[in-house]
């Protein structure tokens, strides 16, 4: 089974070690409660890296609900049995103490990226992962991070920081992982009741076809209505954006264009749901 380490300062005694052997380090930062999609970057890490740390920290910084953060699944055992079928080398499990100690006063911000979509509606959450996702790349001094593109405009933040502050780590995005229907695997379905869970799909399947539409030429305003009927004719009550938006710099665009993205987060019975696909 993969170590399990609570401290830095044991991180920092392994990964020592792995550096003087001249081996290459790859981190797969996440809040636990893993499935598919996590270990899909673990197994990317698992390829590419001679070392694969995972971390687990469930952030308190990047929650804007404390209810959100209560309930917020904690599983380590099955994490860790997970993590050991792929080869993980060590899992890092820091607590509050590890990353927050007493004193600590910095937040860092990633000014334009994190003004819309998720930004937009989840204040301060971007600052919480923009501060969290540095101590993370310099405590395990990893040469490689993955990332999920489910949270696209995540992984632009955090390529915008590791530039920005000039921390030597390349960061790789990886394809988001989807159930059979297309929902794309996320922690949160979890909370969807039976009920909501057969509605769920419709929001990839709505942006598929738009996807083909804005391919085939249309543009956003002519196909917007309709998109958002479908989406709120399956239960979702709230769309909080269904965007088309340029993949690197995030700017909205009128209709398709090389690098362009969708984007959308919406609420069914509860659950906020996002996704986004390439266009
Ligand atoms: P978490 O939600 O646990 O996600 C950890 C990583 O798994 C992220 O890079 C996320 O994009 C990726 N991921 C989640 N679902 C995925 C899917 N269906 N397919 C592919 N990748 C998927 O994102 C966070 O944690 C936190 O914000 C973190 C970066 C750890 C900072 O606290």
């Amino acid at each position: 089974i993969a170590p399990i380490e609570r401290q830095l300062a044991g991180l920092r005694a392994v990964t020592a070690g792995w550096r003087k052997a001249g081996q290459t380090i790859g981190v797969v930062p996440t809040m636990g409660a893993l499935h598919q999609g996590h270990l899909s970057l673990a197994r990317a890490a698992r390829e590419k890296c001679d070392r694969v740390i995972v971390t687990i920290f469930v952030n308190p910084k990047q929650f804007n609900n404390p209810d959100d953060l209560e309930n917020y699944p904690r599983t380590e055992e099955d994490d860790a049995r997970k993590l050991e079928s792929i080869g993980v080398d060590l899992i890092y499990v820091p607590g509050p103490d590890q990353i927050y100690p007493d004193g600590f006063a910095t937040t860092v911000t990633v000014a334009g990226l994190t003004d819309m979509l998720c930004g937009a509606t989840r204040p301060g959450h971007f600052d919480g992962v923009a501060t969290v996702v540095p101590k993370l790349f310099l405590q395990t001094s990893a040469d490689y991070a993955f990332f999920g593109e489910k949270d696209y405009q995540q992984l632009q933040v955090v390529r915008r920081l590791a530039a920005d502050l000039d921390i030597p780590i390349e960061v790789i995005g990886c394809p988001t992982i989807r159930e059979e229907d297309g929902l794309a695997m996320s922690s949160r379905n979890l909370l969807l009741s039976d009920r909501s869970r057969i509605h769920a799909p419709v929001l990839a399947e709505v942006m598929t076809d738009m996807r083909d539409a804005l391919r085939g030429g249309a543009a956003m305003t002519g196909i917007i209505a309709d998109a958002t009927a479908r989406i709120q004719a399956a239960g979702f009550t709230d769309i909080d954006y269904l965007e088309l938006r340029d993949g690197t710099d995030l700017s909205l665009l009128p209709h398709a264009k090389p690098d362009a993205r969708l984007f959308a987060a919406a609420w069914l019975a509860g659950v906020r749901l996002i996704d986004n696909i390439a266009v």
